[in-house]
């Protein structure tokens, strides 16, 4: 074989290596992909205790708390087609379908990480109050992180999506991990601690709305009492107290008697700090937590900011009842169970539809 003609066999080497390349970089950018639906559960938090410490120069507070999931949720679908653009879809006129929807936030940083196009759909089955506390707007945006990473058949390294979580906002994160989970630095940094046993929980959601940014000024204003500033490593004592009694075998309390540890760290003595600011602009809610109470709560808090309220209860039947009564007094209760780590990833994906 001449030169020349080696030249010309070369050449055309190049030529089909250069398709192929082109043919798989097509295949990543995700055209290859017929159009499909994944559809998954987001299950709603509440916070077990919640201390609030100062002021950061980045304005946000500095934040210890223990988040913890529970089995209301709604349902969000994720479909991918070729093309471009992000569409939600919510029956719900409340839930904004713009670029100010956490699921389309979270979507664009989504879509540029994993460096592909597409067109996405997200349908978001609202079965959740929309009042805030229940993280509604922020367990939505990991579902549909998650859905779409399914749905591309791609997967973001477990860094990535906690980062990509916490940009869009504090109480996003503890979705990636589910469960009972520590949230310290301003929420955003989540740690699992022990699954606890599933506990019945009656969630209160009365028509109010406050406002988070609101309730933290609220807080600073308060910060001026002495002693407000030790609160936040008051949490951090309490919980590691709980920790360790756990961990290292160390005497138990009173009686040394085991009952439900969810149960045994709400009366470690946590508290939510936002009662403190929320209550006295709104009876109402100091009035939901009585209610609780009254109706059998083992403990009863205020959620994140509120308006949420909820109450752990020694049994599914007991909750139950609470449940009840509370409606016939005219609150709006739902009767749910905690779910343990486990419980939330096994219910997590509900489905699948078109081709894989
Ligand atoms: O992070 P996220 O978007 O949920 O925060 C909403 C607002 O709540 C922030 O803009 C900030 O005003 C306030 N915030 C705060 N400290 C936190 C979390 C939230 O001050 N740890």
């Amino acid at each position: 074989m001449g030169d020349v003609e080696i030249t010309e066999v070369w050449g055309r080497v190049e030529r089909i290596f250069a398709k192929v390349i082109k043919f798989e970089k097509l295949m990543a950018s995700g055209y290859n992909q017929p159009p499909m639906t994944v559809t998954v559960r987001s299950f709603a938090k509440v916070n077990l205790g919640l201390s609030i410490g100062g002021l950061r120069a980045d304005g946000f507070h500095e934040l210890r708390t223990a988040y913890q999931t529970i089995g209301l949720h709604d349902v969000i679908r994720v479909s991918v087609e070729r093309g471009s653009g992000i569409e939600i879809r919510c029956s719900d006129d409340r839930v904004p379908k713009d670029e100010s929807n956490t699921c389309h936030r979270i979507t664009e940083k989504v879509m540029s990480a994993l460096r592909v196009t597409g067109r996405v759909a997200i349908e978001i089955e609202k079965r959740l109050p929309v009042q805030g506390g229940l993280g509604g707007a922020s367990s939505n945006a990991v579902a549909a992180m998650l859905g779409l990473e399914k749905a591309l058949k791609k997967t973001l390294p477990a860094a990535d999506r906690l980062r990509v979580a916490a940009e869009v906002g504090s109480d996003l994160p503890l979705f990636l991990v589910g469960g009972t989970v520590l949230g310290v630095g301003r929420g955003e940094q989540v740690y699992p601690l022990e699954d606890l046993p599933a506990t019945a929980c009656v969630v209160v959601t009365p028509e109010v709305g406050v406002s988070t940014p609101k309730a933290f000024a609220a807080w600073d204003r308060k910060l001026t009492v002495p002693g407000a500033s030790d609160r936040m490593i008051g949490l951090g004592r309490e919980l590691s107290a709980w920790l360790s009694e756990k961990y290292s075998g160390a005497p138990r309390g009173p009686r040394g008697r085991a009952e439900n540890p969810l149960l045994e760290l709400v009366r470690a003595g946590i508290k939510n700090d936002f009662e403190e600011v929320v209550f006295p602009e709104y009876p109402e809610l100091r009035e939901g937590k009585l209610a609780l109470e009254r109706a059998g709560a083992r403990y009863a808090s205020l959620s994140g900011s509120g308006s949420t309220l909820y109450g752990l209860f020694a049994s599914k039947d007991a909750g139950g009842r609470a449940a009840a009564r509370l409606r016939k007094q005219g609150w709006a209760a739902e009767a749910t169970v905690t779910l343990t780590r486990w419980q939330y990833w096994g219910a997590f994906r509900l489905g699948r539809a078109g081709t894989e």
